[in-house]
């Protein structure tokens, strides 16, 4: 099991680190900036389609949901296509509005999740047109689906997704330039930045994986803490739910993701000296907003975890503890702001003698509803 594992303790582990390698190989023959090209075959045979889209509707759950949110944001900014995203399991039963001009992409890493697969047969029923992104190669929604891009990041054992999730992040962000570029959307010089920049992602994750120490030694610290709160804003706020997510499944503990800015309609009434609140705050547009969301938290006497550039001194004056992460253009950002949040999760479920690859209750695929 030890080898199967290659040294690493638990499978998660090893899938968090294994995320250079996957996110290179989610990208390779694909992402091709010397050429400035983006091949992706499954998007050509489906171009038309995409590119006269009225709308993209993203289906998925778990996980695969919060990759669908962060593509939300990619997608309308870059290539102005109006995008909805749905929990696979309301979208089935809520007699949804489709058309022939709407496009649904489905995402799931395993390709069985159920209700997503019965989200995928209704929308085809009512005619819309359906590109999967799935990990599992040949799993039911694969084949179910009119077209699509496999994520290649490898079998994944650990329950609580990793290297899935920035996979399905980085294929959505090769569409959704691929789909901008075509539409005349991008500026040559932009458009040649974001694929060098995103060939830059893995090589940025491997730098970040240096060393957990930081992450290891705020989790000794908040290890027992009852709750945690999440806040992030735009790229980042499905990050933050993301972030939560991890450490529910797998630690146990009470965790709740928000856009930063919706803090003041309800979560910070629960925010005291004993409430740890990570804060995923990279430079971006919003920068100055979240430095405020930050200062009502510190105000409040909550702990803030910061994850930040390197070298921002600004939030490590107000922060209790930062996390650094690589600069990157803020379309990337999500992929990595989620590394440090995998660990930080990864290393208060081991130190509260969690089964991390097994969290009680859940299951790696729910192939039933
Ligand atoms: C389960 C897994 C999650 C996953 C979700 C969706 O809940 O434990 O990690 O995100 O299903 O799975 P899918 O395979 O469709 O991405």
């Amino acid at each position: 099991a030890s080898i199967e594992k290659g040294g690493y303790d638990h499978f998660m582990l090893k899938e968090i680190y294994e995320q250079p390698k996957s996110i290179g190989d989610t990208l390779r023959g694909r992402l091709l900036p010397e050429q400035g090209l983006i091949q992706m075959d499954g998007v050509y045979q489906f171009q038309e389609k995409l590119l006269n889209a009225q709308r993209i509707i993203i289906i998925g759950c778990g996980t695969s949901w919060h990759a669908g949110l962060v593509a939300e944001y990619i997608f309308e900014e870059l290539a102005r296509i109006p995008v909805e995203v749905e929990y696979a399991s309301e979208f089935r039963y809520r007699n949804p509005v489709i058309t022939e001009r709407d496009v649904v992409i489905a995402i799931s890493q395993s390709g069985e999740t159920a209700d997503t697969l019965a989200a995928i047969k209704l929308a085809k029923e009512r005619g819309a047109t359906i590109f999967g992104i799935c990990n599992v190669v040949g799993s039911s929604i694969a084949r179910e689906t009119h077209a699509g891009a496999y994520t290649h990041a490898g079998p994944e054992i650990g329950v609580a997704s990793t290297k899935a999730f920035t996979a399905q992040v980085a294929v959505l962000n090769l569409i959704a330039i691929k789909l901008a570029h075509k539409k005349g959307l991008l500026k040559e010089s932009y458009y040649h930045r974001l694929l060098n920049e995103l060939n830059e992602i893995p090589r940025k994750i491997e730098d970040m994986l240096k060393s957990d120490a930081q992450s290891r030694y705020i989790a000794e610290l908040y290890k027992d803490a009852p709750n945690f709160l999440y806040l992030g804003r735009g790229y980042n706020f499905p990050v933050a739910l993301e972030g939560a997510l991890k450490l529910k499944e797998i630690s146990y503990i009470h965790a709740e993701g928000y856009p930063a800015a919706e803090m003041k309609h309800g979560p910070i009434a629960l925010i005291d000296e004993n409430m740890p609140v990570v804060v995923i705050a990279p430079k971006s547009g919003q920068y100055d907003k979240i430095v405020s969301n930050i200062q009502e938290v510190k105000a409040r006497e909550g702990k803030v975890i910061a994850i930040v550039n390197d070298g921002d001194s600004e939030i490590a004056k107000m922060a209790d503890h930062v996390i650094e992460v690589k600069d990157t253009m803020e379309v990337f950002s999500p992929l990595l702001t989620t590394i440090p949040l995998q660990l930080l999760s990864y290393h208060i479920a081991v130190m509260r003698g969690c089964n991390v690859d097994q969290p009680r209750n859940l299951a790696k695929s729910v192939t039933v509803e």
